[in-house]
Protein backbone atom coordinates (compact mmCIF):
# COMPACT_ATOMS: atom_id res chain seq x y z
CA UNK A 1 0.00 0.00 0.00
CA UNK A 2 1.59 3.55 -1.34
CA UNK A 3 1.64 5.82 1.76
CA UNK A 4 3.81 8.48 3.01
CA UNK A 5 5.71 9.86 1.03
CA UNK A 6 4.00 9.45 -1.82
CA UNK A 7 0.83 10.18 -0.11
CA UNK A 8 0.46 14.13 1.59
CA UNK A 9 -2.61 15.63 2.41
CA UNK A 10 -0.38 19.43 2.69
CA UNK A 11 -0.03 18.87 -1.34
CA UNK A 12 -3.36 20.52 -1.97
CA UNK A 13 -3.08 23.02 1.13
CA UNK A 14 0.65 24.78 -0.19
CA UNK A 15 -0.90 27.60 -2.24
CA UNK A 16 -4.43 29.85 -1.94
CA UNK A 17 -5.49 28.83 -5.62
CA UNK A 18 -5.43 25.34 -4.38
CA UNK A 19 -6.66 25.75 -0.95
CA UNK A 20 -9.80 27.65 -3.03
CA UNK A 21 -9.91 24.66 -5.45
CA UNK A 22 -10.61 22.72 -2.54
CA UNK A 23 -12.45 24.16 -0.53
CA UNK A 24 -15.58 22.37 0.70
CA UNK A 25 -17.55 24.55 1.95
CA UNK A 26 -18.31 28.34 0.60
CA UNK A 27 -20.17 30.76 2.82
CA UNK A 28 -22.38 33.87 0.84
CA UNK A 29 -24.10 37.00 2.17
CA UNK A 30 -27.01 34.66 0.97
CA UNK A 31 -26.89 32.58 3.38
CA UNK A 32 -27.34 34.92 6.12
CA UNK A 33 -30.15 36.19 8.12
CA UNK A 34 -30.04 39.49 10.18
CA UNK A 35 -31.89 39.74 13.60
CA UNK A 36 -32.52 43.68 14.07
CA UNK A 37 -34.41 45.07 17.27
CA UNK A 38 -37.14 47.60 16.84
CA UNK A 39 -37.95 50.33 19.30
CA UNK A 40 -40.72 53.36 19.71
CA UNK A 41 -40.01 56.42 18.49
CA UNK A 42 -38.10 58.65 15.52
CA UNK A 43 -34.13 58.70 14.44
CA UNK A 44 -33.65 56.61 18.18
CA UNK A 45 -30.31 54.22 18.40
CA UNK A 46 -29.98 52.79 21.70
CA UNK A 47 -27.24 51.02 21.89
CA UNK A 48 -27.71 47.53 24.09
CA UNK A 49 -24.61 47.18 26.45
CA UNK A 50 -25.10 43.41 26.51
CA UNK A 51 -24.57 43.18 22.73
CA UNK A 52 -21.63 45.71 21.94
CA UNK A 53 -22.52 46.62 18.44
CA UNK A 54 -25.65 46.27 18.02
CA UNK A 55 -28.37 48.47 18.67
CA UNK A 56 -32.29 48.89 18.87
CA UNK A 57 -33.28 51.29 16.05
CA UNK A 58 -36.34 53.38 15.10
CA UNK A 59 -38.49 52.09 12.43
CA UNK A 60 -36.72 55.12 10.28
CA UNK A 61 -33.55 53.05 11.23
CA UNK A 62 -35.09 49.39 10.75
CA UNK A 63 -35.68 50.62 6.97
CA UNK A 64 -31.71 51.99 6.79
CA UNK A 65 -30.55 48.62 8.54
CA UNK A 66 -33.20 46.89 5.81
CA UNK A 67 -31.38 48.76 2.86
CA UNK A 68 -28.08 48.18 4.08
CA UNK A 69 -29.02 44.33 4.41
CA UNK A 70 -30.19 44.42 0.40
CA UNK A 71 -27.40 46.14 -0.66
CA UNK A 72 -24.35 43.60 1.23
CA UNK A 73 -26.78 40.63 -0.75
CA UNK A 74 -28.27 39.39 2.58
CA UNK A 75 -31.78 38.26 1.73
CA UNK A 76 -33.43 38.52 4.93
CA UNK A 77 -33.78 40.53 8.18
CA UNK A 78 -35.55 38.98 11.22
CA UNK A 79 -37.99 41.24 13.43
CA UNK A 80 -37.99 41.55 17.60
CA UNK A 81 -39.64 44.53 18.94
CA UNK A 82 -38.82 46.15 22.65
CA UNK A 83 -42.46 46.75 23.74
CA UNK A 84 -42.74 49.62 25.82
CA UNK A 85 -43.55 48.63 29.10
CA UNK A 86 -46.61 50.22 30.11
CA UNK A 87 -47.95 47.86 27.37
CA UNK A 88 -46.98 44.46 28.39
CA UNK A 89 -49.95 42.56 30.08
CA UNK A 90 -50.40 39.42 31.25
CA UNK A 91 -51.93 37.62 28.49
CA UNK A 92 -49.25 39.72 25.80
CA UNK A 93 -52.30 41.77 24.02
CA UNK A 94 -50.24 43.68 22.30
CA UNK A 95 -48.76 40.95 19.97
CA UNK A 96 -52.13 40.54 18.67
CA UNK A 97 -52.18 44.61 17.88
CA UNK A 98 -52.44 45.16 14.28
CA UNK A 99 -50.70 48.76 14.99
CA UNK A 100 -48.21 47.27 16.94
CA UNK A 101 -44.47 47.69 16.59
CA UNK A 102 -43.65 44.73 15.02
CA UNK A 103 -46.24 45.01 12.40
CA UNK A 104 -45.42 49.02 11.68
CA UNK A 105 -41.93 47.88 11.34
CA UNK A 106 -42.72 45.15 8.46
CA UNK A 107 -45.07 47.37 6.98
CA UNK A 108 -41.90 50.44 6.95
CA UNK A 109 -39.22 47.99 5.27
CA UNK A 110 -42.40 46.47 2.92
CA UNK A 111 -43.24 49.86 1.43
CA UNK A 112 -39.85 50.78 0.85
CA UNK A 113 -38.14 47.67 -0.50
CA UNK A 114 -41.44 45.20 -1.50
CA UNK A 115 -39.97 42.03 -2.39
CA UNK A 116 -36.54 42.94 -2.25
CA UNK A 117 -36.03 41.72 0.78
CA UNK A 118 -37.49 38.76 2.96
CA UNK A 119 -38.84 39.71 6.41
CA UNK A 120 -38.93 37.14 9.01
CA UNK A 121 -40.93 37.20 12.59
CA UNK A 122 -40.51 35.71 16.03
CA UNK A 123 -43.99 34.24 17.01
CA UNK A 124 -43.90 34.38 20.52
CA UNK A 125 -45.49 36.06 23.76
CA UNK A 126 -41.92 36.96 25.69
CA UNK A 127 -41.61 40.82 23.94
CA UNK A 128 -45.09 41.55 25.23
CA UNK A 129 -45.91 39.55 28.28
CA UNK A 130 -45.31 41.42 31.90
CA UNK A 131 -43.98 38.36 33.06
CA UNK A 132 -41.65 37.82 30.41
CA UNK A 133 -42.67 33.75 29.46
CA UNK A 134 -43.72 32.98 25.88
CA UNK A 135 -47.18 32.24 26.68
CA UNK A 136 -50.29 32.39 28.46
CA UNK A 137 -49.89 31.13 32.91
CA UNK A 138 -52.60 29.31 34.32
CA UNK A 139 -53.57 29.72 37.76
CA UNK A 140 -50.16 27.79 39.07
CA UNK A 141 -47.75 29.87 36.56
CA UNK A 142 -47.21 26.96 33.91
CA UNK A 143 -47.22 28.14 30.44
CA UNK A 144 -50.35 27.19 29.09
CA UNK A 145 -49.88 25.09 25.72
CA UNK A 146 -53.70 25.31 24.21
CA UNK A 147 -54.45 28.76 25.19
CA UNK A 148 -51.08 29.95 24.08
CA UNK A 149 -51.63 28.23 20.59
CA UNK A 150 -54.81 30.23 19.99
CA UNK A 151 -52.68 33.78 21.19
CA UNK A 152 -49.66 32.83 18.30
CA UNK A 153 -52.16 31.93 16.03
CA UNK A 154 -53.57 35.62 16.60
CA UNK A 155 -49.68 36.78 16.39
CA UNK A 156 -49.00 35.59 13.30
CA UNK A 157 -52.27 36.03 11.79
CA UNK A 158 -51.96 40.11 12.02
CA UNK A 159 -47.96 39.55 11.01
CA UNK A 160 -48.89 38.05 8.22
CA UNK A 161 -50.89 41.04 7.00
CA UNK A 162 -48.76 43.18 7.64
CA UNK A 163 -47.00 41.34 4.91
CA UNK A 164 -44.15 38.97 6.90
CA UNK A 165 -42.47 36.44 4.32
CA UNK A 166 -41.84 34.10 7.07
CA UNK A 167 -43.62 33.68 10.33
CA UNK A 168 -40.82 31.33 12.91
CA UNK A 169 -42.80 30.23 16.06
CA UNK A 170 -40.28 30.44 18.62
CA UNK A 171 -42.54 29.06 21.63
CA UNK A 172 -41.81 25.36 21.77
CA UNK A 173 -45.65 24.80 22.43
CA UNK A 174 -47.01 21.55 21.28
CA UNK A 175 -49.32 21.94 17.85
CA UNK A 176 -48.43 25.34 16.95
CA UNK A 177 -47.12 24.70 13.17
CA UNK A 178 -50.25 23.31 12.45
CA UNK A 179 -52.55 26.04 14.17
CA UNK A 180 -51.03 29.13 12.91
CA UNK A 181 -50.29 27.14 9.07
CA UNK A 182 -54.20 26.38 8.77
CA UNK A 183 -55.07 29.57 10.40
CA UNK A 184 -52.54 31.44 7.21
CA UNK A 185 -54.54 29.35 5.17
CA UNK A 186 -57.55 29.92 5.78
CA UNK A 187 -56.83 33.86 5.67
CA UNK A 188 -55.33 33.37 1.91
CA UNK A 189 -51.63 34.11 3.52
CA UNK A 190 -51.06 31.00 1.23
CA UNK A 191 -47.06 31.99 0.35
CA UNK A 192 -46.67 33.48 3.66
CA UNK A 193 -43.51 30.56 4.85
CA UNK A 194 -43.60 29.13 8.01
CA UNK A 195 -39.44 29.03 9.66
CA UNK A 196 -40.24 26.37 12.79
CA UNK A 197 -38.03 27.28 15.97
CA UNK A 198 -38.09 23.37 16.23
CA UNK A 199 -35.08 22.40 17.84
CA UNK A 200 -34.86 25.30 20.84
CA UNK A 201 -33.05 24.75 23.91
CA UNK A 202 -33.78 26.34 27.35
CA UNK A 203 -29.92 27.85 26.64
CA UNK A 204 -27.93 29.75 29.49
CA UNK A 205 -26.81 31.78 25.85
CA UNK A 206 -30.31 34.07 25.61
CA UNK A 207 -29.06 36.75 28.15
CA UNK A 208 -28.54 39.54 26.16
CA UNK A 209 -31.69 39.29 23.71
CA UNK A 210 -33.33 39.45 26.77
CA UNK A 211 -31.81 42.93 27.75
CA UNK A 212 -32.66 43.58 24.07
CA UNK A 213 -36.22 43.09 24.07
CA UNK A 214 -36.51 44.76 27.74
CA UNK A 215 -37.50 41.19 29.20
CA UNK A 216 -34.62 40.00 31.46
CA UNK A 217 -35.88 42.35 34.86
CA UNK A 218 -39.51 40.51 34.20
CA UNK A 219 -38.53 37.24 33.79
CA UNK A 220 -39.25 35.01 36.92
CA UNK A 221 -37.92 31.52 36.90
CA UNK A 222 -36.90 29.78 33.64
CA UNK A 223 -38.36 28.55 30.20
CA UNK A 224 -37.51 24.73 30.55
CA UNK A 225 -40.99 23.14 30.60
CA UNK A 226 -41.11 24.36 27.33
CA UNK A 227 -37.59 24.79 25.75
CA UNK A 228 -35.68 21.46 25.15
CA UNK A 229 -33.35 20.20 27.54
CA UNK A 230 -29.38 20.68 26.46
CA UNK A 231 -28.82 17.25 27.19
CA UNK A 232 -31.08 15.23 24.20
CA UNK A 233 -30.45 14.93 20.93
CA UNK A 234 -32.90 12.41 19.57
CA UNK A 235 -36.02 14.38 21.22
CA UNK A 236 -34.97 17.25 18.66
CA UNK A 237 -35.33 14.64 15.56
CA UNK A 238 -39.10 13.97 17.02
CA UNK A 239 -39.91 18.27 17.31
CA UNK A 240 -38.40 18.68 13.62
CA UNK A 241 -40.56 15.79 12.26
CA UNK A 242 -43.87 17.01 13.92
CA UNK A 243 -42.82 20.11 12.49
CA UNK A 244 -42.16 19.23 9.39
CA UNK A 245 -45.62 17.04 9.50
CA UNK A 246 -47.15 20.17 10.72
CA UNK A 247 -46.28 22.29 7.38
CA UNK A 248 -43.02 23.88 8.59
CA UNK A 249 -40.74 25.09 5.24
CA UNK A 250 -37.98 25.01 7.22
CA UNK A 251 -37.06 24.15 10.82
CA UNK A 252 -34.03 26.00 13.14
CA UNK A 253 -31.96 24.75 15.37
CA UNK A 254 -31.32 27.22 18.48
CA UNK A 255 -28.54 27.95 19.71
CA UNK A 256 -25.74 27.55 16.92
CA UNK A 257 -22.22 26.53 17.56
CA UNK A 258 -23.16 24.61 20.74
CA UNK A 259 -25.81 22.21 18.98
CA UNK A 260 -23.78 21.45 15.69
CA UNK A 261 -24.09 18.06 16.09
CA UNK A 262 -28.49 18.92 16.42
CA UNK A 263 -28.06 20.10 12.92
CA UNK A 264 -26.03 17.89 11.35
CA UNK A 265 -28.34 15.03 12.36
CA UNK A 266 -31.37 16.97 11.30
CA UNK A 267 -29.52 17.67 8.00
CA UNK A 268 -28.55 14.26 7.52
CA UNK A 269 -32.30 12.68 8.29
CA UNK A 270 -34.95 14.92 6.99
CA UNK A 271 -34.87 17.17 3.26
CA UNK A 272 -36.20 20.22 4.86
CA UNK A 273 -33.96 22.94 4.80
CA UNK A 274 -32.14 23.80 8.26
CA UNK A 275 -31.46 26.87 9.86
CA UNK A 276 -28.92 27.74 12.81
CA UNK A 277 -29.07 30.71 15.26
CA UNK A 278 -25.93 31.95 16.39
CA UNK A 279 -28.03 33.56 19.70
CA UNK A 280 -27.07 36.82 21.52
CA UNK A 281 -24.70 35.00 23.89
CA UNK A 282 -22.85 33.85 21.28
CA UNK A 283 -22.02 37.51 19.98
CA UNK A 284 -20.99 38.79 23.07
CA UNK A 285 -18.88 35.93 23.48
CA UNK A 286 -17.05 36.55 20.21
CA UNK A 287 -17.14 40.37 20.98
CA UNK A 288 -16.01 39.91 24.54
CA UNK A 289 -12.82 37.68 23.39
CA UNK A 290 -12.02 40.36 20.65
CA UNK A 291 -12.23 42.85 23.87
CA UNK A 292 -10.04 40.34 25.69
CA UNK A 293 -7.12 40.54 22.92
CA UNK A 294 -7.80 36.89 22.32
CA UNK A 295 -8.97 36.87 19.36
CA UNK A 296 -9.69 38.13 15.96
CA UNK A 297 -13.28 39.33 15.11
CA UNK A 298 -13.04 39.00 11.51
CA UNK A 299 -10.99 35.39 11.68
CA UNK A 300 -14.19 34.41 14.58
CA UNK A 301 -17.05 35.42 12.52
CA UNK A 302 -16.06 33.55 9.14
CA UNK A 303 -14.65 30.47 10.79
CA UNK A 304 -17.81 30.32 12.74
CA UNK A 305 -20.35 31.26 10.40
CA UNK A 306 -18.39 28.58 8.10
CA UNK A 307 -18.70 25.88 10.64
CA UNK A 308 -22.38 25.77 10.31
CA UNK A 309 -22.34 25.91 6.81
CA UNK A 310 -20.16 22.62 6.51
CA UNK A 311 -22.07 21.20 9.41
CA UNK A 312 -25.15 21.30 6.98
CA UNK A 313 -27.04 24.48 7.72
CA UNK A 314 -28.83 26.42 4.60
CA UNK A 315 -28.28 29.88 6.52
CA UNK A 316 -27.56 31.35 9.55
CA UNK A 317 -29.55 34.00 11.52
CA UNK A 318 -26.27 36.09 13.26
CA UNK A 319 -25.78 39.77 14.49
CA UNK A 320 -22.87 39.31 12.86
CA UNK A 321 -24.29 39.70 9.28
CA UNK A 322 -23.46 42.99 7.98
CA UNK A 323 -19.86 42.50 8.97
CA UNK A 324 -20.06 38.83 7.80
CA UNK A 325 -21.34 40.46 4.55
CA UNK A 326 -18.73 42.80 3.70
CA UNK A 327 -16.24 40.56 4.65
CA UNK A 328 -17.39 37.85 2.22
CA UNK A 329 -18.19 40.95 -0.69
CA UNK A 330 -14.42 42.21 -0.13
C1 LIG B 1 -38.20 34.55 22.10
C2 LIG B 1 -36.83 34.40 21.56
C3 LIG B 1 -35.62 34.32 22.28
C4 LIG B 1 -34.61 34.37 21.33
C5 LIG B 1 -35.22 34.45 20.07
N1 LIG B 1 -36.58 34.45 20.24
C6 LIG B 1 -35.34 34.32 23.73
C7 LIG B 1 -35.88 33.29 24.60
O1 LIG B 1 -36.39 32.26 24.18
O2 LIG B 1 -35.83 33.53 25.81
C8 LIG B 1 -33.15 34.39 21.65
C9 LIG B 1 -32.25 34.94 20.59
C10 LIG B 1 -30.89 35.29 21.03
O3 LIG B 1 -30.49 35.02 22.18
O4 LIG B 1 -30.18 35.87 20.21
N2 LIG B 1 -38.98 33.45 22.25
Amino acid sequence: MSQYPHLRLRRTRATAWSRAMYRETVLTPADLIWPLFVTEGQGVEEPIGSLPGVSRWSLDGIVARAKEAVALGIPCVALFPNTPAQLRDDTGSEAHNPQNLMCNAIRAIKDALGDDIGVLTDVALDPYTSHGQDGLLDDAGYVANDATVDALVGQALVQAAAGADIVAPSDMMDGRIAAVREALEDEGHHNVQIMAYAAKYASAFYGPFRDAVGSRGLLKGDKKTYQMDPANGAEALREVELDIMEGADSVMVKPGLPYLDIVRRVHEEFDVPVFAYQVSGEYAMIEAAVAAGVGDRDALVLETLTAFKRAGASGVLTYHAPLAAKLLNG
